[in-house]
């Protein structure tokens, strides 16, 4: 085991679904205008999955995206993970649906639950695996079908969100590159923030579950945002400290992608001019776990990010959590190894 094996992204790939839901759209919905949307929230507008769409379809479509790009077959994967608040079903895991639908016949795979922090704990948990040398290739996915889990009757929630997949693969990459550093955190106690809560062993649904509308997201949007606001800058800045780096070396910031506001005010506690920030909440809403692979596959892909790049992936969510990691950007593999 070599405890220095640099580990990164060698290819990412993304999938949101067609239809795009417009604040205007939401007009018609519920009581809300689009000034108040894009004024509160910086959206504009979010992807929704068709009625027969499940999670497991966006990430499988995402994930043979990330394989296409990093030009690694499904056979070579050894690991799936899918981060995920909207998975098809308890179990199966979505994990297992999608090495099932990309045909990842040599690949162990489980499900992740964390929140919107999820991609980047997907991340950090499947680079041990390669670190430790016990897999080679592993596939991380954040996937989210969160209009299903929207109460559309209550406008404190329903424009916030949006669904969407975005997948990478990880495998050893050349010395110096890949994940630098990485911080994950957890409060529990701040667990009824942000939750849905029926439909598990706690409150298993019922007639009364479904008449209460405990099947879909309950969120305490202020205080959310007061720990979000903390959080995502303490958790980059520790990060980068742990990378012997400091903001004036990030290249480019990857926030989860919540509200415009959480965006500026991370950027401002990190003294980062926002031409840094990777921003598209407006077109998205919150996709949850797939939000920072999306951000992230935009930025590269549209040449914001370059090989030896500094890059910052922070985000928080349920649980409460939060994520971060700092990556040294270079695409290519090792293929000394
Ligand atoms: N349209 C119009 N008015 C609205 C809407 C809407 N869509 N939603 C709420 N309002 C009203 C409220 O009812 C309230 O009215 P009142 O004063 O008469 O009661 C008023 O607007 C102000 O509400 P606030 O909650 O104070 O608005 P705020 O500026 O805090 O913005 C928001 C609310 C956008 C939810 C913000 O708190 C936020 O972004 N929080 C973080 C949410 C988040 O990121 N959640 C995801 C976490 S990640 C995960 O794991 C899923």
């Amino acid at each position: 085991m070599s405890e220095n094996k640099a580990v990164g992204i060698i290819g990412i790939g993304t999938y949101v679904p067609d239809k795009i839901v417009t604040n205007k759209d939401l007009e018609s919905i519920v009581e809300t205008s689009d000034e108040w949307i894009v004024d509160r929230t910086g959206i504009r507008e979010r992807r929704i999955a068709a009625a027969d769409i499940a999670t497991s379809d966006l990430a499988s479509q995402a994930a043979q995206r990330a394989l296409d790009d990093a030009g690694v077959t499904a056979e070579e994967i050894d690991l799936i993970i899918v981060a995920s608040a909207t998975p098809d079903m308890f179990f199966p895991s979505t994990a297992c649906l999608v090495q099932a639908n990309i045909k990842a016949t040599n690949a162990a795979a489980f499900d992740l639950a964390a929140g919107c922090s999820g991609f980047v704990y997907a991340m950090v948990t499947g680079s041990q695996f390669i670190k430790t040398g016990l897999y080679k290739k592993v596939l991380v996915i954040g996937a989210e079908t969160l209009s299903k889990i929207l109460d559309w009757t209550d406008r404190n929630t329903c424009v916030l969100f949006g669904d969407g997949a975005g997948a990478a693969v990880l495998a050893e990459t050349a010395p110096g590159y890949g994940i630098l550093a990485s911080q994950l955190g957890a409060d529990g106690a701040g667990g009824d923030l942000l939750k849905l809560p029926a439909g598990g062993s706690r409150n298993p649904a019922t007639d009364e579950t479904v008449s209460q509308r405990m099947h879909f997201i309950h969120m305490s949007g202020n205080e959310v945002f007061k720990f979000a606001i903390k959080i995502m800058g303490e958790a980059a800045t520790k990060t980068l400290e742990a990378a012997g780096l400091s903001t004036d070396d990030i290249d480019c910031l990857i926030p989860h992608q919540a509200n415009i506001r959480i965006i500026q005010s991370a950027a401002k506690r990190l003294k980062l001019p926002m031409d840094k920030v990777i921003v598209n909440v407006d077109k998205y809403g919150n996709t949850s776990a797939a939000s920072i692979p999306i951000a992230l596959e935009e930025a590269v892909h549209s040449g914001k990010i370059k090989q030896g790049d500094h890059v910052v992936l922070v985000g928080f969510g349920a649980g409460l959590t939060w994520a971060s990691a700092v990556m040294k950007w270079g695409k290519e593999a090792n293929t000394n190894c």
